[in-house]
């Protein structure tokens, strides 16, 4: 094991890390209405030392927002920052319009109140801005929080459930410092954060507890245990509960993902054991390993603490036994599959750099990539073809993965998910039901949970339409052709629409290539005078516009 991280031998910068801090943990808010307020601050991670800050109701993240499933829940949302930004509530199945995605957007000064029934079962969710192409930057700055949603059957189960004392939220996150003392923002940073402190240590009582984890970085995957080899139970993803505990001693983590783990404390009173990042043990395409052709990092590829935890006496009712069974976790029925989607992640290039897409698609605020019928069951094939690994995030619910790679998936991915991680050529389908909400006027999105990725333009959307009144034809991404694919001189299209204009946009997004058409539905462009390199080819009709990426040779 290459043991790394608070100890001297690091950047000089760092040496002020060797001081422990007491793990923060955000206030816990139970109530009808949370006013949250997003402002700028100056905070200090290390003392003397001046960091801005971006925080919810405070200098960093937010606090931890109790939502109770079947009630409703009501959040007005004061942007207080110099700078616009948006909130989206990470898993929670709600209306487009309430999902705070782009192309919500919430001026300096302005407040968003927002209403939602609460529909999702208890699990462990999160919140954090997602403006387009600035996501990171707000993440980065420290703007995200805990969702947790109760209900009546994990109430029902003896788990802990005493936030802060044996349920703990741990949101892992690497950050980087400038000289100035300020963030620098980029894929990796050279600092472990855990609920915003550096170089954290908790207190935590000889019995068993329950750590909600959640990957809060912006490209770092991690992959978690413990120093001593202890094991530990999963016992809840995404989603919701599994069915059962599923015994472990490491969870690999991806951006956006949580799992909820139970550790067995009991008989360790004075004892004390380091949660780590097991980055010598990621594969050399997940972001966080080392690859000596991506940005590096000190981080990247070594093993580090994340955590200490200081075992001290039990409390006077502590959980003591792991129950057997959680819940019984239903998938939607197969035999409802209505359709199925394939999305591959697609592209090229550095976490830092490159060009990232989805069915060789980049983001377009104005086009509408999927139209999903309300009550929907589907079937989605996300495949990567890339040379990197890459996470799936949609929003508008949950899903339940059916295989991964033509296996069954691991048992802790067995419950509700929102985010799966796909390594280079990993190939995972999932069923999902598209129920509850129209959502025509406010798209939900779905991406790589890389921020950089994400930024960077791996991102798609769709809408819910209702089958009984939605006149126009359901549109289908999957209808353009291309070929030859790369073209030299020329370049063939096939589509299924009336064509009214081709376009060619180089990687700036200027328009090179522009010829109106009359409605055919193939044609040839002429394209010899066009510099070699990637060209983003878009076919306009009537009702809709698709996109992709061609390359000239
Ligand atoms: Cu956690 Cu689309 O986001
Ligand atoms: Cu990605």
């Amino acid at each position: 094991m290459r043991l790394i991280g608070m100890s001297g031998l690091l950047l000089p910068a760092l040496a002020f890390t060797q001081v422990l801090q007491p793990l923060a943990i955000p206030p816990l808010l139970d109530m009808d209405t949370f006013d949250l307020v997003v402002d700028d601050h100056v905070h200090q991670f290390f003392p003397g030392v001046n960091t801005t800050t971006y925080g919810v109701n405070g200098v960093v993240l937010g606090p931890t927002l109790v939502l109770h499933s079947g009630s409703m829940a009501h959040i007005r949302l004061h942007n207080e920052l110099p700078v616009w930004t948006n909130m989206h509530w990470h898993g929670l199945h709600i209306s487009g319009e309430a999902d705070g995605a782009p192309p919500r957007q919430i001026n300096p000064g302005e407040t968003w109140a927002v209403d939602f029934p609460v529909m999702n079962a208890a699990a462990t969710f999160w919140y954090h801005p997602h403006p387009h192409m600035m996501t990171m930057d707000h993440v980065n700055k420290g703007l995200a929080g805990f969702i947790i949603v109760r209900d009546d059957a994990e109430a029902a189960l003896q788990l802990p459930r005493t936030y802060g004392v044996d349920d703990f939220p741990i949101v892992v996150q690497d950050r980087n410092f400038l000289p100035s003392g300020d963030f620098a923002s980029g894929p990796y940073g050279d600092t472990v954060l855990v609920n915003g402190t550096p170089n954290a240590y908790v207190e935590m009582p000889a019995q068993i507890v329950r750590l909600r984890l959640l990957n809060g970085s912006n490209a770092r995957i991690f992959r978690l245990g413990f120093d001593d080899g202890h094991a530990f139970h999963v016992i809840g993803s995404d989603g919701g509960l599994l069915n059962g505990p599923v015994e472990v001693d490491r969870m690999t983590v991806s951006n956006g993902e949580r799992y909820e783990v139970l550790l067995d404390l009991s008989g360790m009173e004075g004892d004390s054991l380091l949660l780590m990042s097991f980055g010598s043990e990621l594969t050399p395409t997940m972001p966080g390993a080392f690859n000596p052709t991506w940005e590096p990092s000190i981080l990247n590829g070594v093993d580090f603490p994340v955590l200490r935890i200081r075992v001290t006496a039990p409390t006077t009712e502590p959980v003591t036994t792991i129950p057997n069974t959680l819940t019984h976790v239903e998938l939607p029925d197969l035999a409802d599959v209505s359709r199925t989607r394939w999305k591959s992640f697609s592209g090229f290039g550095t976490p830092g750099s490159g060009m990232f897409m989805i069915n060789d698609l980049m983001f377009d605020l104005d086009v509408i990539n999927d139209t999903v019928l309300l009550g929907a069951t589907e079937r989605w094939v996300v495949e990567n073809a890339t040379d990197m690994a890459h996470v799936f995030h949609i929003h508008g619910g949950s899903f339940y993965v059916l295989q991964r790679n033509g296996q069954p998936p691991p048992e802790w991915e067995r419950g509700a998910k929102d985010v799966i991680m796909t390594d280079m050529a990993d190939n995972v389908e999932f069923i999902m039901e598209f129920n509850d909400y129209v959502s025509d006027g406010w798209p939900y999105m779905y991406h790589c949970h890389n921020l950089v990725h994400e930024d960077g333009m791996m991102m798609l959307q769709y809408i819910v339409v209702d089958p009984n009144t939605h006149v126009a034809p359901v549109p289908d991404d999957e209808t353009m052709t291309v070929f030859p694919s790369p073209f030299t001189s020329s370049f063939t299209f096939q589509t299924d629409f009336a064509v009214r204009e081709v376009r060619l946009n180089d990687m700036l997004g200027r328009t090179v290539l522009r010829q109106p058409m009359d409605g055919r539905t193939r044609g040839v462009i002429d394209a010899l005078t066009l510099p070699a390199g990637p060209y983003v080819l878009r076919l306009k009709g009537d009702d809709r516009t698709v996109q992709r990426v061609v390359v000239r040779e």
